[in-house]
């Protein structure tokens, strides 16, 4: 059997007296769109928080293609392609959209000042590499017209866009979205799930908190469904809406 590229093993994660994240084993494999939901408060930023190191977990393990990532720091997951978008939630409202987008990849980079001044030429030939780069994933994105304009000027939807298009910039083999298209109207919010099939389609695997239901389990292969820490419902969407458990999590039983 492949070994998942994400495998979460009895991973606890405590706030005081709170298990905010209690004993979760997860299995992702590469390829695939996986959803996470639950009810507020359910734990699933705190999951996706500790996975990619932003909190270190109090219990379990957590591998990352074949690798221990437990006590690896998040830029170095990022570097690994353990990526979540909104990462950097910060968009640099007066900087254009291929600004936003080249400051991504610089970040990812991680190029000191010393690296770059010995270095001027690759430095440079990098930096035209990048805003080509850039300038794919815009187009792919639809929102290429707007490279020139200022972050500041995007609409709700478009900024989304562009926060998954920062993501990319990474070149991520797996992306973390955390509610991609919240506050976006319904209609956007659909092109926007549907661009991210398309990017599955092209290798890239997602995990996705979402509270759309209907959204994401249309475009979802298998979902999680957690509440009050734990995972308590693994399977496909059409499987996971037959199961009593599910409404009962969501009327707060
Ligand atoms: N930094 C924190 N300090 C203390 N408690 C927290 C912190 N972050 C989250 N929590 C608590 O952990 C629980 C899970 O929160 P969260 O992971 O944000 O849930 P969800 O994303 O599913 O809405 C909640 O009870 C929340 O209040
Ligand atoms: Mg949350």
């Amino acid at each position: 059997m492949r070994e998942p590229l994400l495998k979460l093993r009895k991973v606890s994660k405590h706030f005081g007296g709170l298990y905010a994240v209690n004993g979760v084993d997860l299995d992702i494999s590469s390829g695939s769109i996986w959803g996470l939901v639950g009810p507020n408060g359910s734990g699933k930023s705190t999951l996706f928080n500790t996975i990619l190191g932003l909190y270190q977990p109090d219990e379990g393990s957590i591998y990352f293609s074949g690798r221990r990532i437990n006590n690896m720091p998040p830029h170095q997951t990022y570097g690994l392609g353990l990526v979540k978008g909104f990462q950097v939630p910060k968009l640099f409202q007066a900087l254009s959209v291929l600004d936003n987008m080249l400051m991504a990849g610089r970040n990812h980079r991680g190029d000191s000042f010393i690296h770059s001044l010995l270095f001027r030429n690759s430095w440079q030939e990098q930096e035209v590499e990048m805003a080509d780069r850039a300038m794919e994933l815009l187009e792919l994105l639809e929102i290429a017209h707007l490279a020139a304009a200022p972050a500041g000027e995007l609409s709700g939807g478009q900024r989304k866009l562009l926060e998954i298009g920062k993501g990319l910039m990474a070149s991520p083999t797996l992306l973390l979205l955390d509610e991609p298209v919240a506050g976006v109207n319904p209609k956007l919010g659909r092109r926007i799930f549907e661009k991210l099939a398309d990017l599955c389609d092209k290798g890239l695997s997602l995990f996705i908190i979402e509270h759309r239901l209907e959204l994401l389990f249309d475009f979802a292969h298998r979902v999680y469904v957690m509440d009050k820490g734990k995972i308590l419902i693994e399977g496909a969407p059409k499987d996971v809406v037959k199961n009593a458990l599910f409404y009962e999590v969501y009327l707060g039983g």
